[in-house]
Order: structure tokens, then C-alpha cells, then sequence
């Protein structure tokens, strides 16, 4: 399993969590069903949204990189993300496994030369690849920069293509001169594209662009860039491959990482019976679906089983945009303000369906946390848990009733079907489903009253509450691992990532509970309000 690599030249934001928070629940579910699962990222270090970067800042690329590097190291933890190896390209495993895939796709008849005429800028003195140039898009008119329509249609543009280019530094309209540039024969795969495409798993939107792209017919790919940061083209001074080639090989070397570190076999999931999943943005399907699998499948390696491209994120009903300033930091607008991480990936999970766009708002943030966390789940729990402390001190003896053991049964058949379609939201809702059905339990069975008039009433109905607690433990964990943790604890043991057969399993009368607290916090009035006046005050600010 992986995840798109983040370029590492910011900080993480909301729209990189709509790849990671979903697919760290896909991974924890797996492997609650028994699955060997090896999740694997890194840092994204090349290409032109680094040096633009570095340039800015007036530091070397290097420098940019360990800086953003280091702050994905450290924030992916404090949000429960559990990646088994997390690289980057720079590392030498990554240059070394990119020439290897290199050297056999041209062995293979799949790489060759053209000289191409690109824009020259006079004033800055080079070529003008991808983000160095802005100008039209030829598909659309939108504004657009060299290698992709990022305010338009959102495709990916080849060297050349832009319209009326100009350098994205100084603004100069550049010359046109004459450069060696080499190709991959994108061509040659079409056939085997179409195909692959057809059988591929993963989300509708993967698959369906991917073969559109397909029917209007391919060009081969332009696969190197006059820089000097990269992978270097091998025998060629001042060309380095494009960052789309040895950026997707990171999840190889990254797997490589892994194996060199825990003994593990790489090669089982890239060249043997292993199956790979990859989890990206929807922008990125043109490279995951097309280059990607030539790639592989030209240099020997095992084609991806799934890909599963998510929807769209917006802030506040807008377009996600940095530049704009519809973005939440991760860190610096959430974290930090001491807010629950486990919240933030319940939100992204439960606000729609996987291939939807999901707007991030405070207000409906507020909404989330305060009437399904709080009021249902976190209710039920803290209600079942206090009386039963307060009664028995220990989990009171009891059978679980059929009703109550078929509401489980139930949330983890649409637990199971609901991964089948990478369907998170299914999963949250079943959750929450399932906690409103013990509340609505506790009310009718009114151990409150039955306590004084028929004791044994009211210890069977709190061992069932309990025993819905468990299975509730045991289902929110792939979802919300810390709050997971504090129930089982709760409910006196200390227990982590469960299989998903322990929802099931009898509880243990007798074991000693200690004064529960209320797992989930209400976001106040106050807080949201200061959270929204952050966002607008930051639209206000942007330059756009
Ligand atoms: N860094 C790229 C982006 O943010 C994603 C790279 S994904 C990989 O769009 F496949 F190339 F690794
Ligand atoms: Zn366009």
C-alpha cells in the first residue's frame, strides 16, 4: 500500500490528509482482517516545485527538502498515520533503483532521442521546465504553468505545449532554442493500457479518466528536464529525468527501505505474488494510471492491482488554494491549537463519499464533533461506562442478546462491503449508527429503575451496553486509534489493534472498572469562532 508522496516543499496541509487519513484506515482494517500489509511513503524531492521553492527562499534545495522532510517525519505520528517506511527520493536507493528501471526500458526498446525546441530564458539564462514558465493551456485556455493546467481542465501538459509562455522568475518572454530530449514510447503501450485499464481495481474515477485518456489517443512522454537537481539522465550533462519518473520508483525504494530494515522481501509485492495499492489524489490519475504502469511493466515489475483516487478538497465552499488561502495547516491551524487528531480523521472519513469533493469548514467541523462525537458516540459510551462503574465497579455478569449481537453483525457486514468499495464514509456511519442503537438500548431497558426492582434486569443490560462497547472499540480503531485505546482501557484492558473477530467475542465479567471519562471534547462557541476568523483572515491577507 501507498500513498502519493507529498512534495516536500511546505508543510502538510488538509488535501494531503484526504490521501493519507483514509488510506491509514484502509491499512488498519486490512490488517484487523488478517492481511500482511507493508504501507509505505517518503518525501517527493525533486522537480521544479522544489528549486521554485529553494530559489524563493534563497536556499539550496537540500535545505528545503530536510526542512519539510523532517516536519512530515514528525507530524505523520501525531495523527495516528502508520506508515511501515516513510523515504525519499533523494536517497541513494531511489537513484540507484530509477537507473536500473531506466537502463532496462531503454535495453527494451522503449526510450529514444529527439531534439526539441523549448523555451529559453535570455534574462535568467536556462531552459524554462514546468513551473519556470506560465502561460495558456492549449486544451482549455485557462492560465496554466509548463507541465500541468493547474487552474483548468487539470492536464498534464508535455514541454512545448504551454501557449505564449512566459518565465514564471522574471516575467521575460523566452527565446526558442534547440535541446536533446529523450522519450518514453507511451505509444507502444497501447494496447496494453486498454486492457490493464479494464481489469484494474480501485475507484470509478481512476479507471474511467484513465481509459478516456486512452480513447483520445496517447503521445509518447517527455521523460527529462534541463536541470541540474534530480536523477541525472545517464550520459547526458545537464539533463535530469522529469520528477514523475523517480518520484513513483520512491514507492519501490521506499518498500526497499523497509525490507533492508526488517529483513522483509521486497520483490514479493513488486515482482511476485503480492498485490500493490496505490492511494492518490484525483489530480495525479493521468500519471498513476498511464506512465506509470508503461513504466513498470516496460522494465520488468509487477503492474499496481488498485488504484484508489479520492475527490477533490475544498475550504470553506472554495477551491482548495495555498495561494488563495483556502488551506488548513495541519499542524500550525489544528494540531497546535491542541484540537483532536482523532477528530480531524473522523471528519475527513465521514464527510462523503471517497470520490467526492470534501469541503473542510469549521462550522460543519463544529457540527461533527459536537452532535455525532460527542452527542452519539461519545454519550453512549461515557453513559454505559459510568453506570456500570458506579453500580458494579467490574463488568457485570450477562448474555448478550441476539438483537443486540445482530446490530454488530451487521455494522461489520457493512464494515467489510464498505472497504470493498473504499467507502469510508459507509464505516463511520455504521459506527455511529451503532452507538445511536445503544443508546436507544440503554433508554428502553432502564437499568436506572430496574437496579432497585430487578437487579439481575440491570446487570444484564449493562453487559450488554459493555459488550457494545467492546465491539465499538474494536471498529472505531482503524478510524480513531487514540480514542480507541482510552475505551479499552476503560473498559480495564490495554488492548491495540484488535482483530476485527474480537467485536464478537464474549467480554470478561468480573474485570475491575475504573471512573471513565468522557472520551470526546465539545468544541466550544468561542473556539470556532476564532478558527473561522483565522480562515477569512487569511483570504483577506492572500495576494489572489
Ligand atoms: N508529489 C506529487 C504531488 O504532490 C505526487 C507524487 S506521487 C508519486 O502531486 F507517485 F509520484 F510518488
Ligand atoms: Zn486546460
Amino acid at each position: 500500500m501507498t500513498c502519493g508522496l507529498p512534495y516536500v516543499n511546505g508543510p502538510c496541509h488538509i488535501a494531503h490528509l484526504r490521501t493519507y487519513v483514509p488510506a491509514d484506515i484502509f491499512v488498519r482494517f486490512l490488517r484487523k482482517m488478517g492481511q500482511e500489509v507493508v504501507f509505505v511513503c517518503g518525501s517527493d524531492t525533486h522537480g521544479t516545485p522544489i528549486t521554485v521553492k529553494a530559489e524563493e527562499e534563497g536556499v539550496t534545495p537540500q535545505e528545503i527538502i530536510a526542512k519539510y522532510h523532517q516536519h512530515f517525519v514528525e507530524l505523520f505520528p501525531r495523527l495516528g498515520i502508520s506508515f511501515n517506511n516513510y523515504g525519499n527520493t533523494d536517497d541513494p536507493l531511489n537513484h540507484s533503483r530509477t537507473i536500473q528501471i531506466i537502463e532496462a526500458l531503454m535495453r527494451n526498446g522503449y526510450v529514444y532521442a529527439k531534439i526539441l525546441t523549448l523555451p529559453y530564458c535570455p534574462i535568467c539564462k536556462r531552459f524554462l521546465p514546468d513551473r519556470y514558465q506560465r502561460g495558456t493551456c492549449p486544451y482549455c485556455g485557462a492560465p496554466a504553468r509548463g507541465d500541468e493546467c493547474d487552474q483548468g481542465c487539470g492536464r498534464y501538459l508535455e514541454p512545448g505545449e504551454l501557449m505564449d509562455p512566459r518565465c514564471s522568475v522574471c516575467g521575460t518572454k523566452p527565446e526558442q532554442r534547440e535541446t536533446r530530449h529523450y522519450f518514453l514510447r507511451l505509444t507502444a503501450f497501447e494496447d496494453f493500457l486498454r486492457d490493464y485499464l479494464n481489469h484494474m481495481e480501485g475507484t470509478d474515477i481512476a479507471r474511467n479518466y484513465a481509459i478516456q485518456w486512452v480513447e483520445k489517443g496517447l503521445k509518447d512522454w517527455n521523460i527529462t528536464r534541463n536541470m541540474d537537481w534530480g536523477v541525472k539522465f545517464p550520459g547526458e550533462e545537464g539533463l535530469v529525468l522529469y520528477v514523475w519518473v523517480d518520484a513513483p520508483i520512491g514507492y519501490i525504494s521506499s518498500t526497499e527501505e523497509w525490507a533492508e530494515r526488517t529483513g522483509g522481501d521486497w520483490e514479493y509485492y513488486w515482482k511476485g505474488p503480492g498485490y500493490l495499492i496505490h492511494f492518490i489524489g484525483g489530480d495525479i490519475v493521468y500519471h498513476h494510471c498511464l506512465f506509470w504502469p508503461a513504466m513498470l511493466k516496460g522494465s520488468g515489475y509487477d503492474v499496481p492491482y488498485a488504484v484508489v483516487a479520492s475527490g477533490m478538497v475544498r475550504v470553506e465552499g472554495k477551491i482548495f488554494s495555498k495561494s488563495r488561502g483556502y488551506v488548513i495547516w495541519v499542524e500550525e491551524d489544528y494540531l497546535d491549537k491542541g484540537l483532536d487528531p482523532d477528530a480531524l480523521r473522523y471528519y475527513i472519513a465521514s464527510y462523503t463519499g471517497h470520490t467526492r469533493d470534501l469541503d473542510f469548514s469549521w462550522t460543519t467541523y463544529g457540527e461533527k464533533v459536537n452532535k455525532e462525537l460527542v452527542g452519539t458516540l461519545g454519550n453512549f459510551l461515557y453513559r454505559a461506562l459510568l453506570f456500570a462503574y458506579r453500580n458494579y465497579k467490574a463488568i457485570p455478569e450477562g448474555r448478550v442478546e441476539p438483537e443486540v449481537r445482530t446490530e454488530v453483525e451487521k455494522a461489520i457486514q457493512t464494515i467489510r462491503d464498505a472497504l470493498d468499495e473504499y467507502a469510508f464514509k459507509k464505516i463511520t456511519d455504521a459506527v455511529v449508527t451503532l452507538a445511536a442503537y445503544g443508546n436507544r438500548y440503554l433508554q428502553a431497558r432502564e437499568p436506572w429503575k430496574t437496579r432497585k426492582t430487578d437487579p439481575e434486569k440491570a446487570q444484564e443490560a449493562i453487559h450488554n451496553c459493555l459488550w457494545l462497547t467492546k465491539a465499538i472499540a474494536v471498529l472505531i480503531e482503524p478510524v480513531m486509534p487514540e480514542k480507541a485505546e482510552v475505551v479499552w482501557s476503560q473498559l480495564g484492558e490495554h488492548r491495540e489493534e484488535t482483530p476485527l473477530s474480537e467485536a464478537l467475542k464474549p467480554l470478561l465479567a468480573g474485570t475491575p472498572l475504573d471512573k471513565p471519562d468522557p472520551i470526546f471534547e465539545q468544541v466550544s462557541d468561542e473556539t470556532l469562532s476564532s478558527l473561522i476568523e483565522m480562515v477569512s483572515h487569511r483570504i483577506a491577507m492572500a495576494k489572489g
